[in-house]
């Protein structure tokens, strides 16, 4: 076959498979994927001891999974684990755990392989937040955003993918942020730290999927602010497009993206439109957008809950 004979085939072979994928997405838009049975599961949630850790522990309890909980909180982790349990989880495994650590997350993924098994669903959910301007940041707070909301993705895959990719199952979760999509003054280090995140936990689903290990799903959620008391003081210039999101609520979307095996969850939804726009609009009216929606002002209250302590 002459090459250009072969590249017109290439070519209408690429548009076929675009137009069915177009027409299959469609179809799941009108009718969703049915969700997911985790029950008996084994589910690892880092930052497990509060917030969206501790509500993400209580739902899968519900779904009737086994939960690892993770966190550098003994006293938060038991809490969950008490939790869970007055909420029937039939199995709940605590341990303490610094994420920042990579010997430590080793460590203790050694633990869980002997003690529990091979995790099928991880949560990088862990996450911290110093809330300073960068230039009032000191070095070792950067570093310690980028070991908790970044790095220790690094290794839990490292401790626990291969398992899923032996057992072509396995489900991992990202936990990133609105501000993992777009850059926000006040949070420089957490931004670099969750658009690492995301950009990772992306490479890694188009890894597995050119290595044809259909098994493993990826989940990446990006949340504007939620009312845990993590971004305590910070404000929305337009709560109709921008709402403060509950904890209940966005805990409620990432249950349902998960069990449905979605690969991108933005909340609220203007997030989707709001990346779109920053893709082609000029410069100036995407900065237009921001000051209308308050993004230059949205740190300004913050409060650091460590300090308070
Ligand atoms: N709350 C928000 O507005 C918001 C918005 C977008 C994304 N997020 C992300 O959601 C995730 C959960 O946040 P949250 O709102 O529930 O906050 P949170 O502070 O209630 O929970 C974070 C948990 O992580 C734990 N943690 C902190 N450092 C750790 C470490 N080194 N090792 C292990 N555990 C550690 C804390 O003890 C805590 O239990 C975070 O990754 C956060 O960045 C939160």
């Amino acid at each position: 076959m002459s090459s250009s004979l072969q590249s017109t085939k290439k070519f209408l072979v690429f548009l076929g498979k675009s137009l069915y994928t177009v027409l299959e997405a469609l179809v799941s838009t009108i009718i969703p994927k049915p969700r997911k049975n985790v029950a008996g599961e084994i589910v690892l949630i880092t930052g497990a001891g509060s917030g969206l850790g501790r509500l993400l522990a209580l739902q899968f309890a519900h779904l009737g999974s086994v939960l690892v909980l993770w966190d550098v909180s003994k006293e938060g982790n038991e809490e969950t684990c008490k939790l869970a349990q007055e909420a029937g989880a039939r199995r709940v495994h605590a341990y303490i755990c610094d994420c920042s650590q990579k010997e430590e997350v080793y460590r203790v993924a050694d633990q869980v392989k002997k003690e529990v098994g091979d995790v099928s669903i991880l949560i990088n959910n862990a996450g911290i937040v110093t809330g300073r301007k960068f230039l009032d940041c000191p070095d070792e707070l950067m570093e310690k955003s980028f070991d908790v909301n970044f790095k220790a993705h690094l290794w839990t895959y490292k401790a626990f993918l291969p398992a899923m990719i032996a057992n072509n199952h396995g489900h991992l979760v990202c936990i990133s942020s609105s501000a993992g999509l777009i850059g926000v003054n006040g949070l420089a280090d957490y931004c670099a730290s969750k658009f690492a995140a995301l950009g990772f936990a992306e490479s890694m689903f188009v890894e597995t999927f050119a290595q044809k290990q259909r098994g493993v799903k990826t989940t990446i959620v990006c949340p504007f602010f939620i009312k845990t008391g993590m971004f305590e003081g910070c404000t929305t210039g337009c709560p109709s497009l921008l709402p403060i999101l509950e904890p209940e609520y966005a805990v409620r979307k990432i249950i349902d993206a998960i069990l449905r095996e979605k690969l991108y969850l933005y909340m609220p939804k203007f997030l989707y439109f709001l990346v779109f726009l920053k893709s082609f609009l000029p410069l100036s009216t995407g900065l237009a957008i921001a000051d209308y929606l308050g993004i230059f002002h949205a740190m300004d209250g913050f409060v650091d809950q460590k300090k308070q302590r």
